[in-house]
């Protein structure tokens, strides 16, 4: 086996050891070591934003969402499929909304200045709007016009404490059923009436702004399962849209909205090279005891 082959072998298990998400941002690295590009298979358009947050402005700063494919235009033009779709294995396809729709996001927000204003989704056609209270209170607008109030107060599952706040949001269009997810807690399952909504299947996520982070959007065209919720909750890398997809994403900020990286990931990095450091200090310390210990066993030395 020549170097090279060595090298290869040890790139597909580094990128089978990182997962995808990584695997991708190391596609950055390509331009010295060009084996990589071989293993991933990153998006061929669209973002990747693993490790990204948007910090928005309730004042002046939106995000808004749409799969790659997907011409979104902001002149309220028709929006259209482009014929060229990705083929990477997280492919956004075009949504159906015969089944439902699950949105989950994960953000921080203050509410010293009101409620928060989360997101729409389908804006320009059957919009979703959700809010959100300081007290535990979700308030869900269907059509500019329906509310429907979610008190988040039932235990879901129990999670480690994290800084984001981890919702979801799952709707059937065949039961019309409707719930909420906040982390560890969720609501109760409400019936909505059949005037109340109908999901056009226009994948567009809209964020109007609130004072905070946003990050790891994700949306897909059916209700999640309890199991798939608690995946996202768990941070899951395997937890990916189907319609929206994190990691395969395009997005139009305005004003001041920017894109940052994100505290969490960081942080978490970092705890785990100093765990492997001193993983590895003690390895060495073991082998140093290991070879005095020896030294003294074979006195003849
Ligand atoms: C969501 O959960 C977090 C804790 O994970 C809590 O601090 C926050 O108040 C909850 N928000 C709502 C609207 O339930």
């Amino acid at each position: 086996m020549d170097l090279n082959m060595v090298f290869h072998i040890l790139m597909l298990i580094g990128s089978a050891l990182l997962g995808p998400g990584e695997a991708t941002t190391s596609k950055t690295t390509t331009t010295r070591r060009t084996t990589i590009t071989t293993v991933t298979s990153p998006a061929p358009s669209g973002k990747d934003l693993t490790g990204k947050m948007f910090t928005l402005s309730r004042s002046s700063g939106s995000v808004s969402f749409y799969p790659p494919t997907y011409a979104y235009s902001l002149d309220s033009a028709p929006m259209y499929w482009t014929t060229s779709r990705p083929t990477s294995s997280w492919t956004t396809v075009k949504p159906s909304p015969t089944r439902g729709v699950s949105v989950c996001v994960r953000f921080v927000a203050d509410f010293n200045s009101g409620d928060v204003n989360l997101f729409t989704l389908s804006p320009s056609s059957t919009p979703l709007s959700v809010a959100v209270s300081s007290t535990s209170r979700f308030t869900l607008t269907f059509n500019n016009y329906n509310n429907a109030y979610f008190s988040v107060d039932k235990l879901f599952v129990s999670l480690p404490l994290d800084t984001w706040s981890s919702v979801c949001l799952t709707f059937s269009s065949v039961s019309k059923v409707v719930q909420v997810f906040n982390g560890s807690q969720m609501s109760i399952r409400r019936v909505l009436s059949n005037q109340q909504f109908q999901w056009s299947g226009e994948p567009v996520l809209k964020f109007p702004g609130f004072d905070g982070q946003l990050s790891d959007v994700q949306v897909w065209d059916y209700p999640l399962t309890f199991s798939e919720v608690y995946d996202y909750m768990a941070f899951s890398r395997w937890s990916r849209g189907s319609v929206l997809s994190w990691s395969s994403i395009a997005f139009y900020t305005t004003g001041s909205a920017l894109l940052e990286d994100s505290f969490y990931p960081n942080l978490q990095r970092k705890l785990n090279a100093g765990a492997e450091r001193k993983d590895m200090k003690r390895k060495k310390n073991r082998l140093i005891f290991r070879v005095e210990k020896f030294l003294q066993d074979n006195q003849a030395f």
